[in-house]
């Protein structure tokens, strides 16, 4: 092993920065899959490296908690973590099964794909608007406008609030890389993003009460939380949610997705050949550059996961950056292959907290590269890719890139 198992650092995000440790995650795949990772508070929890284990984690919601200790690593101050156990991705059956049951039918693939057209004419302008300019920061000039401006009129969020929201978004979820927020790591920090998105969902759904806009905003709006509409708290919970889980996540999927193409022209050269492998390159874009490096759980009673005793309190995090490279899984599990298949990537998780968003995100994606390719713009890098510091996303914060006509 090149570097002694007392050294392996999984949890700095410092480790993140050039690339993800994908030799060190082989390495434990191998020898250590179960790993025990101490952190910086004094804590420490259970790296769960391969697939199946991961896959086995992911679909015991009882045993393994997203209510108990939260989905991130760092144990949350007691009122905050109560605040989250409103949101879907942070509850247990059987709250999470009802609530998850009502608002479901909103993002059916029927009803997802009804919104084809307008996404359509989002990623063409946006196409365009990025041939027209000399250079753009693909990040944020481009990918990031794609979820935000489709979330905006799915919900009829006005268009002047869209860069607000989105700049809550990224501080919510990117706390960890002092560019992204400044005043320091969002869950200790109280001048964060969740709580002024919270209060803007609230004030939202007061506003709508007396004034439909015949939207996804009223539809969830009217969706029954033990037999009785959302309130006001319950909607902006869940609009937290539903930003936080779909804007950084979708704007990841698709700069990281340029990204990897032009790193592998001869890939990006097939793509542009046969198009009808666009559903394949999204599935390996999002194996091989998943936007998300874990979730975690808190372990409710013993268990056992590939022969480690786990205790009950301890807690675990699902690695799916290694998980979507088990070799036991995958064949050439670094390579990047369009046509890879199968590909049972986990990059939205499994089980019960599968992604709620999983249709639209793959919509976005598969819109964006047909229109991308339907431009028959040429795409090249003009700087440097800078990688967002964290240990939770696998996220660029910078793509500098030209595009010709
Ligand atoms: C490429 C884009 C996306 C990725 C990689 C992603 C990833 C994930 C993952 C890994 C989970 C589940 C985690 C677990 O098991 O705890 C999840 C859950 C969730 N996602 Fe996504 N997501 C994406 C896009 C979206 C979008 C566009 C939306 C909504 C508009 C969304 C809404 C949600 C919600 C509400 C949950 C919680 C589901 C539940 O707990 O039942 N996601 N997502």
């Amino acid at each position: 092993m090149a570097v002694a198992l007392e050294h392996i650092d999984l949890y700095s995000p410092d480790g993140y920065v050039d690339a993800p440790p994908y030799e060190v995650f082989a390495t434990l795949r191998r020898e250590h899959p179960v790993f025990r990772q101490e952190m910086p508070d004094g804590t420490w929890y259970w790296a769960v490296l391969k697939h199946a284990d991961v896959v086995e984690v992911s679909r015991d919601p009882v045993v393994f908690s997203a209510e108990v200790g939260g989905v991130v690593l760092e144990d949350q101050p007691p009122e905050q973590l109560e605040q989250t156990k409103n949101m879907l991705l942070m509850m247990d059956p059987p709250r999470h099964t009802e609530l998850r049951k009502n608002v479901y039918p909103h993002f059916r693939p029927r009803q997802i794909a009804s919104l084809a057209d307008r996404i359509r004419v989002i990623c063409r302008g946006l196409v365009e608007r990025g041939v027209e300019a000399d250079e753009v920061e693909f990040v944020h000039d481009l990918a990031a406008l794609v979820p935000s401006e489709v979330f905006g009129e799915m919900m009829g969020i006005p268009p002047e609030d869209r860069p607000q929201i989105n700049r809550w978004a990224e501080m919510m979820t990117g706390g960890q890389d002092p560019d992204v927020n400044p005043d320091g790591y969002t869950a200790s920090s109280g001048n964060d993003g969740s709580m002024n998105m919270a209060i803007y969902g609230m004030e939202f759904a007061k506003a709508r009460r007396d004034h439909h806009g015949g939207d996804l905003g009223d539809l969830l709006l009217a969706t029954e939380v033990n037999g009785q509409p959302m309130t006001d708290l319950e909607f902006g919970y869940f609009f937290v949610q539903l930003v936080t889980a779909g804007n950084d996540t979708t704007r990841t999927m698709i700069s990281s997705g340029l990204l990897a193409l032009l790193e592998h022209p001869e890939q990006f050269d097939r793509l542009r050949a046969d198009p009808s492998l666009i559903p394949s390159a999204l599935d390996e874009i999002l194996r091989y550059a998943n936007p998300l490096h874990y979730f975690r759980r808190t372990a409710t009673t013993d268990a056992v996961v590939r022969g480690q005793e786990i205790k009950a309190g301890e807690k675990l995090a699902m690695i799916y950056t290694s998980a979507n490279r088990d070799e036991d899984v995958f064949d050439a599990p670094d390579r990047f292959d369009i046509g890879r298949t199968p590909n049972p990537q986990l990059s939205f998780g499994i089980g019960e907290h599968y992604c709620l968003g999983v249709h639209l995100a793959k919509l976005e994606g598969r819109i964006w590269l047909e229109e991308l390719l339907a431009s028959g713009a040429t795409v090249e890098l003009a700087g440097e890719p800078r990688r967002q510091r964290s240990n939770l996303n696998n996220a660029l914060k910078a793509l500098p890139v030209r595009m010709y006509p």
